[in-house]
């Protein structure tokens, strides 16, 4: 992806879908809700990176249990614009979760392919309990059965960026979540 000018760069941004103050708002009740169920066990907050990288790094500063974290990538392979559910992990957890309540940090479920072999993988080294949560929710698109235990957002079908979401690796420096425009 090249762009000519700032003003270009600018233009693919169609109209913001969510702002800087809705996500603030929903972010302090997704950290309440990890604060109720720390129950004295370990937490550990897995990031899916690089989508989830900023709502990990505003998120975790609204938790007030103790919890660790960590970071995992993996690559999603695409047939056309849906991922295909083949994913290899590029980058591995520093922890050994079977001591740790897992919660898995998403950006966004969209077919749910990709989390949903995660999810199988990081299941086979039985951590103590393992949860998703997830900024945004595409339910339209969904082609496996997989539900995040919690969502901040549901939105319809469109292409998001911002955020730390990304168009060829660029807008994950919005401040806020806008639909993209493919034109
Ligand atoms: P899934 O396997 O179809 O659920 O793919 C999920 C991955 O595709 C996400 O983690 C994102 O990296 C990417 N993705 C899906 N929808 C969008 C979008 O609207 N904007 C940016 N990335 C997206
Ligand atoms: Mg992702």
């Amino acid at each position: 992806m090249n762009f000519d000018s700032t003003e270009e760069w600018k233009s693919k941004i169609k109209r913001v879908i969510i702002s800087e103050e809705e996500i603030k708002a929903e972010l302090k009740k997704a950290g309440e809700m990890i604060n109720s169920i720390y129950d004295g066990s370990p937490i550990l907050l897995v990031s899916i990176l690089k989508g989830a990288f900023i709502f990990m790094a505003d998120l975790c500063r609204e938790v007030k249990v103790p919890c660790e974290i960590d970071f995992m990538a993996a690559k999603s392979y695409f047939e056309g614009t849906e991922s295909s559910g083949h994913v290899q992990i590029t980058m591995d957890l520093k922890h050994d979760i079977s001591k740790y309540h897992v919660i898995i940090i998403e950006d966004i479920i969209d077919t749910g392919r990709t989390l949903n072999e995660l999810l199988k993988l990081l299941k086979l080294r039985n951590p103590l309990s393992i949860r998703v949560m997830t900024l945004l929710d595409k339910p339209d698109r969904r082609v496996v059965d997989l539900k995040a235990d919690y969502s901040l957002f549901t939105i319809p079908d469109y292409f998001v960026i911002g955020y730390g979401l990304d168009y060829g690796e660029f807008y994950r420096n919005l401040p806020y979540i806008a639909e993209f425009n493919n034109e």
